[in-house]
């Protein structure tokens, strides 16, 4: 199928149901004419319905741990096989914090928690890329996403320590980006996606309240996951040959907004009441 993504391809970590944002990167890449191979745990593939697309699209799925570097090696090593030459693109959808999920709270966070928020959602990234280079599975001028938020760098209440991995994740995609740009012209950016409901995105108390704050707040509303799909797929093409190591927004507006004329008339009303 013709697409700009056409003769390209790619392997996909993270899609675990249809909510996932790696789910709709996926099914965007194939309409624009990749050929693909999914990732995730073997328990995300057992409790999920990821099997199911796959085997709808006819794209094989391989059990691999992100944490893990012999799983990393096994599975690069297949999905060239199976895809029949170097890896084009790659998508890190990877996240997960236990102290989150658990509602604990930031300063009292479990310290073996974190080390695995870390390597899950941070560390992932530098392991996955550290193999790909070793073996050279990423074909020159390749391209390789990981998602985050904004929480990386700014204060976010309740983000906990996801917001530490994220920042780890960023800087990682930057060191990888010069290390990776120089030795193969391989790109590495990022994509900080709005608040989208999906089984990572869920985990905080408050995240009904935030994506109405955060639609409010964003000029152009909040970006769903078809449109951070869409911004993966464009860094994926050759369109984005030169751009590296970029934390791109999905946002709608969202990162550089701080104030609205509606979040006044808001503020001045809780005034009144209060007086
Ligand atoms: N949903 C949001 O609001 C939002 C916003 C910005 C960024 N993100 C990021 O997008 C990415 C995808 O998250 P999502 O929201 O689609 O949720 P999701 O729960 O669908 O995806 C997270 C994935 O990480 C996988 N994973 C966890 N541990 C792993 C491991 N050890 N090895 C391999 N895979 C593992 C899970 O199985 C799951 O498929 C994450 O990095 C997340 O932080 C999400």
């Amino acid at each position: 199928m013709a697409g700009i993504l056409s003769g390209k391809r790619g392997i996909i970590f993270g899609a675990v149901d249809e909510r996932s944002l790696a789910w709709h990167v996926a099914l965007r890449c194939a309409e624009e004419g990749a050929s693909l191979v999914l990732t995730n745990t073997s328990a995300a593939i057992q409790l999920g319905t990821i099997s199911e697309l796959a085997g709808a699209k006819g794209w094989e799925l391989i059990a691999c741990d992100a944490t893990n570097v012999d799983d990393l090696r096994a599975f690069l090593s297949r999905a060239q096989e199976i895809l029949g030459g170097k890896i084009d693109f790659v998508l890190h959808a990877v996240a997960q914090s236990t102290n989150l999920r658990r509602h604990k709270k930031y300063e009292q966070a479990s310290y073996n928690y974190f080390q695995q928020t870390i390597d899950i959602s941070a560390l992932s990234l530098h392991k996955l890329l550290s193999v790909a280079l070793e073996t050279d599975a990423i074909a020159e001028h390749g391209s390789v996403v990981a998602l985050s938020y904004i929480a990386s760098e700014r204060y976010f209440y309740g983000y906990n320590d996801m917001a530490d991995a994220k920042a780890m994740l960023e800087s990682i995609a930057r060191q990888m980006g010069a290390l990776y740009g120089r030795k193969r012209g391989v790109r590495v950016n990022i994509v900080s996606q709005s608040p989208t409901p999906t089984r990572a995105g869920g985990g905080w108390k408050e995240i009904e309240f935030f994506y109405r704050y955060s639609d409010h707040l964003s000029p152009l509303g909040n970006a769903n996951a078809d449109d951070c799909a869409g911004v993966c797929v464009a860094l994926f093409s050759d369109l984005m040959q030169r751009v590296t190591m970029q934390t791109i927004y999905s946002d709608g507006g969202f990162a550089h907004t701080i104030l609205t004329p509606e979040l006044v008339d808001d503020y001045r009303r809780i005034e009144r009441v209060n007086e």
